[in-house]
């Protein structure tokens, strides 16, 4: 585009998303997900933090090994074991591995968390990028609570890091604690107060836990700052982190005053919003800006009326441009193969055979009892067929007694390490008595947090849907499940959550930030 600055998109959904409660990811979707960032056109995925566990060391290394267009970053902390390990991942994406090393500069980090001297601060976060600098030139170095650390002190770090050779100096709001006017201040004090600034582009790391995250963003980005780290569906510890659905469209929507632009193809955020939640059963609320299900509905009368005459009346950006296609081909028992096919496409899914005969026999087999299959009902069964990891437990049947008059009882048939095994077991609801049979059948230690029901699309007919949070050894898993029949669906998240937590390529230890 035309006499516009460009921003550079470092996602970190991978990283710092992942970090989210019940977003854990295993190996092979992190990979679904870093394949459709790639198709979304992003400039930099923060696949992980290799020294956190063997399987965030696993997906950085097959993620750099795989993906083609972006940079892949890896995170580290300013020690040498972090920084060697982030190497051993990121060496296979060549020049387009990035290790992002970082260290606290905030008073209140420095005195309680780190326990160490602004000198040593100093000394370890430039040894740090020295040794970072040496396998690659592409270092980005993060000042962490950079918000509340005193500013001549920031400006003496983000020198001397540039001096050791980062080459993007990242300011976090780590705990999201900024406004935009201070974030713009400090921001353009560091352009004018660090001599060597312009050899490094600057980069903004916003968290959102006071809803200000995209607005700090984009406050940053007038100051002067190149480079947005954001992440799909504003996942992210706490409240979450700058989404990058909303900063990229405030970028494309006002161009007229804001003259950025981003390289992002914007048509692929719908389908990476709803892959996400997808694979991590965290669903966005309705009203969310952008992807949210209500965000392109005009329930009013009067909005109805003004967008049939003329569309820009109530919508300030096409429900194309982010990839909604609200023309829903619905689809019946007699579509076939290619008609279904199609539809998988343009819903974003890029199936291999395999996967794609496994979704259509499923499709078909709703086809039977449902009349009509919406667009959410294929998001299902994608979620249930093909995004399965990998099944140490597996539902084989189960009947349900319950009503007035019945002591809820659930009959639980499942097939557990090769063995068939089955129970019969009473409970306060028919959900109740389903839950303890599959405990009492696995064994699991794991705690029910949470658990929640909704239908796919409207109609008495309609699939129920369920998650379950589970929590084991202080790390929290989402299950979820699909099924015209809600108890089996709700059976079938528990055992989902049960299989998560059972797969060995689930992260075996939480990041240490
Ligand atoms: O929030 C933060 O400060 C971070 C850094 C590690 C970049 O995530
Ligand atoms: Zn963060």
């Amino acid at each position: 585009m035309a006499n516009t600055e460009r921003i550079i998109v470092f996602d970190t959904t991978l990283r710092d998303g992942e970090q989210s409660p019940g977003a854990s990811m295993n190996i092979e979707e992190k990979l679904r997900i870093a394949h459709q960032l790639e198709k979304m056109n992003v400039d930099v995925i923060e696949a992980g933090f290799p020294i956190a566990s063997d399987g965030d060391f696993e997906a950085v290394r097959k993620i750099a090994q795989t993906i083609k267009g972006p940079q892949i970053a890896g995170l580290s902390r300013s020690s040498e074991l972090d920084i060697n390990r982030a190497w051993e991942a990121l060496k296979y994406a060549g020049e387009r591995g990035r290790i992002h090393t970082f260290i606290a500069t905030s008073d209140i980090h420095m005195k309680y968390k780190l326990k160490m001297s602004d000198q040593e601060v100093l000394d370890g976060a430039v040894k740090a990028v020295q040794l970072a600098a040496s396998y690659t030139p592409n270092v980005e170095f993060s000042a962490e609570d950079a918000v509340r650390t005193r500013l001549p002190f920031l400006a003496q770090v983000i020198k001397a890091v540039i001096e050791a050779g980062a080459t993007t100096v990242n300011i976090p709001d780590t705990v999201g604690y900024t406004v935009p006017s201070e974030y713009f201040d400090m921001i353009r004090y560091l352009k004018q107060n660090v001599s060597n600034i312009d050899k490094a582009i600057i980069s903004v790391h916003c968290h959102n836990d006071l809803g200000l995250a995209v607005a700090n963003s984009l406050a940053a980005v007038q100051a002067g700052a190149r480079q947005v780290e954001c992440t799909i569906n504003g996942i992210g510890e706490r409240a979450g982190n700058c989404s990058l659905e909303e900063i990229v469209m405030v970028l494309r929507t006002r161009q007229d005053i804001l003259a950025y632009s981003t390289d992002v193809m914007t048509e692929q955020i719908v389908p990476a919003s709803k892959l996400l939640s997808t694979i991590t059963g965290i669903q966005v609320q309705q009203n969310k800006a952008v992807v949210g299900a209500n965000a392109f509905a005009h329930e009013a009368g009067i909005h109805q009326h003004g967008v049939m005459m003329e569309k820009s009346t109530y919508e300030i950006m096409t429900p194309e441009s982010v990839g909604l296609n609200q023309n829903k081909l619905v689809l019946g028992k007699h579509s076939g193969r290619h008609a279904f096919n199609d539809r998988l496409k343009s819903l974003g899914y890029d199936l291999n055979r395999e996967e794609s005969e496994k979704a259509f026999v499923r499709f078909k087999s709703l086809a039977d009892k449902k009349k009509e299959i919406f667009d959410e009902d294929l998001d299902a069964i994608v979620a249930d067929e093909v995004l399965r990891v990998p099944e140490t437990f597996k539902l084989l049947q189960m009947n349900i007694s319950c009503g007035s008059f019945a002591t809820p009882t659930a009959t639980v048939e499942m097939e557990i390490g090769g063995k068939v095994k089955k129970v019969a077991v009473l409970g306060d609801g028919p959900v109740d008595a389903t839950f303890k049979a599959i405990k009492k059948l696995t064994k699991s230690q794991a705690k029910l947090l949470n658990f929640s029901v909704g239908a796919i699309t409207g109609g008495t007919d309609a699939q129920g849907e369920c998650t379950v949070r589970l929590v084991e050894d202080g790390r929290e898993t989402l299950g979820a499940g699909a099924h015209p029949d809600i108890i089996v669906a709700s059976a079938k998240a528990y055992i989902n959550a049960l299989n998560k937590i059972a797969g060995k390529a689930i992260a075996s230890m939480k990041s240490p930030v």
